[in-house]
């Protein structure tokens, strides 16, 4: 089953008054706060390595509607990097170890990237494009789960939720329909970069907590009460699994997994407001 594509809109100039956003915004959890900033924290990075990624195969694109969808693809991610870049800003100024963590962690990617074949490269821009769109599911599929999140994170986090939601087949369409990646290959990339992506996090969490003044004693314990709120038996990842597990099936297509429920109703909104801290706010609505 192939779901209908939605287009892909670019949205540009947002504010979403980050420098109002709490230090522990998560619902004042300490824990889950840092491992999320973990996580948001890598996304201009890595969405810059996304676009390069994928820009290498613009010029064998045939399909016109692709080549557009790839074209918004850059623009969508660029923004992306951009209001997450000002997020990064703010962590810095707390004195966080922000800086150091994306620094080393661009020397490691841009070291990585050097024997790295171009194929692979775009299939793990896949593979991380759908955990990207899992990750909005996970977020906002039960309003529960971000309720207690300060809203304009909230915000930010929903409008990149969206434009994942948008743009989660355009990496896998050139890799399989321009590139023709082997099946092998393409889970290969998975198998790579799915313990990776999750190890960064918990270690960088540990850094971003330790920075804050938090012994170690402290942080295994803050690990140890807040981490099955992600990964335990009903937590907030666990839930996307049987969807994660999709990407294993030599005929998956991103657009099999049914779009985020209420992303007509934040586009309405933010298409008759043109804000996007009202949109997210209407998903807590019923
Ligand atoms: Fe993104
Ligand atoms: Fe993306």
């Amino acid at each position: 089953m192939n779901m209908m594509a939605h287009p892909i809109h670019v949205r540009s100039h947002l504010d979403f008054h980050l420098d109002d956003v709490p230090r522990y915004w998560f619902g004042g959890n300490v824990y889950a706060t840092r491992f999320m900033d973990s996580i948001c924290m890598l996304f201009p990075v890595g969405e810059r390595s996304f676009i390069s990624s994928i820009r290498p195969y613009r010029d064998q694109i045939t399909d016109p509607k692709l080549a557009e969808a790839v074209a918004d693809f850059c623009l969508q991610e660029g923004q992306h990097g951009i209001q997450h870049s000002l997020y990064n800003d703010i962590l810095i100024k707390q004195g966080t170890p922000a800086q150091d963590i994306i620094k080393d962690f661009s020397v490691w990617l841009e070291h990585r990237q050097i024997n790295q074949k171009q194929d692979i490269r775009l299939a793990i821009t896949a593979a991380l494009e759908h955990m990207t769109a899992l990750m909005a599911e996970a977020l906002f599929r039960s309003p529960e789960t971000m309720a207690s999140a300060h809203p304009n994170m909230r915000a930010l986090l929903a409008w990149h939720a969206i434009e994942e939601m948008e743009h989660r087949a355009v990496a896998f369409d050139v890799l399989t329909k321009v590139v023709k990646i082997s099946y092998r290959k393409r889970i290969l990339a998975m198998s790579i970069i799915f313990p990776q992506f999750w190890r960064n996090a918990l270690v960088h969490t540990d850094k971003m907590l330790a920075g804050d003044g938090f012994n170690r004693l402290q942080r295994l314990n803050m690990a140890r009460k807040t981490l099955p709120l992600f990964f335990g038996r009903h937590g907030i990842m666990t839930r996307v699994l049987p969807e994660f597990r999709q990407y294993f099936r030599p005929d998956f297509h991103p657009n099999d997994i049914p779009m985020l429920k209420q992303y007509p109703r934040w586009l309405e909104v933010y298409e008759t407001t043109g804000s996007p801290l009202k949109a997210a706010e209407m998903m807590y609505e019923d």
